[in-house]
């Protein structure tokens, strides 16, 4: 019997792995594997959600009308260059299959979001990974494998898993340096959580230009991972590229309704992020002094390495975690096996990562 056969360039495509939820046999679980928020969506956003049960089963409004009212006037950006999409990650994948065939290459920084390895490949299209120094996208590195084939850049900014940032001047460094054709896509997933000066968003170079596109998402500190909610402000002739693509429903009506409040609720980012600004760097300091590497992060989680001094690998740390009901991520996929990342969490869990490991090590 015959078989139906897929395209040949899935062949090599693994599925996207998500961070674990539960450990068996362990009753209480701290989800630390997928930077989310630990506080959840905020009590205005949940009363939002439960109202939203009044309109399931209407189809909901395919242009996002709300939600992209609300996004153009609290960004101060323009409505016609937003598109919503079921997460962040819908966009990305979009923007993949509508720039990127056989032949092509996309640029991708050597240690970044697992999403666009699958994305470049799920089109046919080749990953070409720029060196990092120390875990930092490096300008230079992209600049030096631009060729003909290259057709996208994609960075993120904050990058995920390392938590590293890179300035604007660099931003605009490498866009100055990109032909003109080179879609250059700059993911900022983790943007609320950034506070150093040199950082801004890329919505001007969106404004300015036609081959800037910048994502965004409800999914971290926004903390509606579950509703599946992303946008992204792009070149209108971008947009119109993606409308054409994407089905016509990938934003649930109460997706669209729960992110509005949730752009109402600033408060809640306000809270989120002072929580992270203190937890960051206390819980970099507890680890270090454990004898764990820390990489410096911007964002709600951070990358840490166990050296061999530590007499521990990884993966027992992990199971160890586990055994206590932490969960953090395991990095084979990122091809680093032998650190873990770690969400920043309530008090509560933090405290317990903590004493875990000291208790672990002695
Ligand atoms: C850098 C980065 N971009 C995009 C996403 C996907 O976000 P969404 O939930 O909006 O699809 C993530 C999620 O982990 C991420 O880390």
């Amino acid at each position: 019997m015959k078989n139906p056969i897929p395209n040949i360039h899935l062949n090599d495509l693994m599925p996207y792995k998500g961070g674990k939820s539960h450990v068996l046999g362990v009753e209480k679980i701290y989800k630390l594997s997928s930077n989310e928020n630990p506080f959840g969506p905020s009590k205005a956003v949940v009363r939002a959600y439960r109202n939203a049960v009044n309109d399931i089963t209407v189809y909901p409004d395919p242009s996002n009308n709300e939600l992209t009212k609300k996004l153009s006037e609290f960004y101060s950006i323009d409505y016609s260059k937003i598109i919503c999409g079921c997460g962040s990650d819908e966009i990305l994948h979009l923007l993949a299959r509508a720039y990127l065939a056989g032949n092509d290459e996309a640029i991708v920084s050597e240690n970044s979001f697992a999403v666009y390895p699958l994305a470049i490949k799920a089109s046919g299209a080749r990953v070409v990974r720029a060196k990092e120094k120390d875990f930092v996208t490096q300008i230079q590195s992209i600049l030096d494998l631009v060729n003909n084939s290259t057709k996208i850049v994609f960075i993120a900014n904050p990058n995920n898993p390392t938590g590293t940032m890179i300035s604007y001047d660099d931003i605009i460094r490498l866009h100055n340096e990109l032909p003109d054709d080179i879609l250059l896509i700059l993911d900022e997933a983790y943007a609320e959580y950034v506070h150093d000066e040199s950082y801004h968003s890329g919505f001007n170079l969106v404004n300015d230009n036609n081959n800037v596109v910048v994502t965004r998402t409800f999914s971290k500190a926004y903390g509606l991972a579950g509703l599946r909610v992303g946008w992204a402000y792009c070149p209108i002739e971008v947009i119109d590229v993606l409308n054409r693509l994407r089905i016509p429903f990938s934003v649930n009506s109460a997706a669209q309704k729960v992110a509005v409040a949730a752009i109402n609720d600033q408060q809640h980012i306000i809270n989120s992020v002072k929580h992270n600004n203190f937890w960051l760097p206390k819980i970099k300091h507890e680890l270090e002094n454990l004898g764990f590497i820390v990489t410096s992060s911007h964002c709600n989680f951070i990358l840490i390495e166990v050296p061999i001094e530590l007499n521990h690998d990884a993966d027992e740390i992990y199971n160890f975690l586990c055994s206590r009901g932490i969960i953090v991520r395991q990095m084979y996929e990122y091809g680093l096996p032998n650190y873990l990342r770690l969400t920043i969490g309530l008090e509560e869990a933090n405290s317990l990562v903590i004493s875990s490991l000291v208790e672990f090590l002695k």
